[in-house]
């Protein structure tokens, strides 16, 4: 993330908000309260609450990166936008317990394992049957990158942290199936990214 005009700002959610937002239109379209883990910039919560005026968007993120966000959403005014909360995913008790759809980009490579896990449980323990969890980023399958670029990618995140990198998307079923959850689509997105769409049972 670099800085502009004072906000943060990231080339990579201007280049991917569109096709996300696409899928998010379509998942979305019978969801009201959308819990966002990992809301960054702020950019993207932004765009889908602007673009998606019939939800009510709850972003979240750990303390660090709510001024910034608070920049992005004092300038956009929307309506169904709610002021970030802060949520560490490791919390036992979440800021939040009322939403039916969340929404989460390129967290899984950059939490540890065990904040992954405590994702998906938080999620699973508090989304009513019938809820749909969307998932963007990039994953390997069965042990294998699906790009070079997300070779060098991962081996970037490994330099930067020994906790991060690329999932499996089998270890990432495996855990949603623990908790409920159901493949609901696997979804190709540009640059060797994806959406994983999965369905509260
Ligand atoms: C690579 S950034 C992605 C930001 C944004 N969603 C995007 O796609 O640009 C990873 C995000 O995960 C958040 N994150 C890391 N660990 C977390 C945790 N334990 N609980 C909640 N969010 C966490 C970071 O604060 C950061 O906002």
């Amino acid at each position: 993330m670099s800085s502009k005009q004072d906000k943060p700002f990231s080339q990579a959610c201007e280049n991917n908000k569109t096709p996300i937002l696409d899928v998010l239109q379509h998942y979305f379209k019978n969801s009201r309260k959308v819990l966002e883990i990992g809301t960054g910039t702020g950019q993207h919560a932004v765009h889908f609450a602007r673009n998606m005026p019939f939800l009510q968007w709850q972003p979240t993120d750990l303390s660090e990166n709510l001024p910034g966000q608070r920049l992005w959403f004092g300038e956009a005014q929307l309506p169904n936008l709610m002021s970030p909360l802060v949520l560490d995913v490791l919390d036992q008790n979440w800021p939040v317990s009322e939403f039916d759809a969340v929404f989460s980009a390129n967290t899984a490579h950059i939490m540890p394992w065990t904040a992954v896990e405590a994702m998906f449980s938080g999620i699973g323990k508090r989304m009513p049957a019938g809820g749909l969890f969307c998932q963007y980023g990039p994953f390997n399958y069965q042990g294998q990158f699906t790009s070079d670029s997300n070779a060098r990618f991962d081996e970037s995140l490994k330099q930067r942290a020994q906790h991060m990198g690329i999932r499996d998307f089998e270890s990432i079923e495996q855990l949603a199936f623990l908790q409920g959850f159901d493949l609901k689509q696997d979804i190709a997105m540009p640059a060797n990214n994806r959406v994983l769409v999965w369905y509260r049972k």
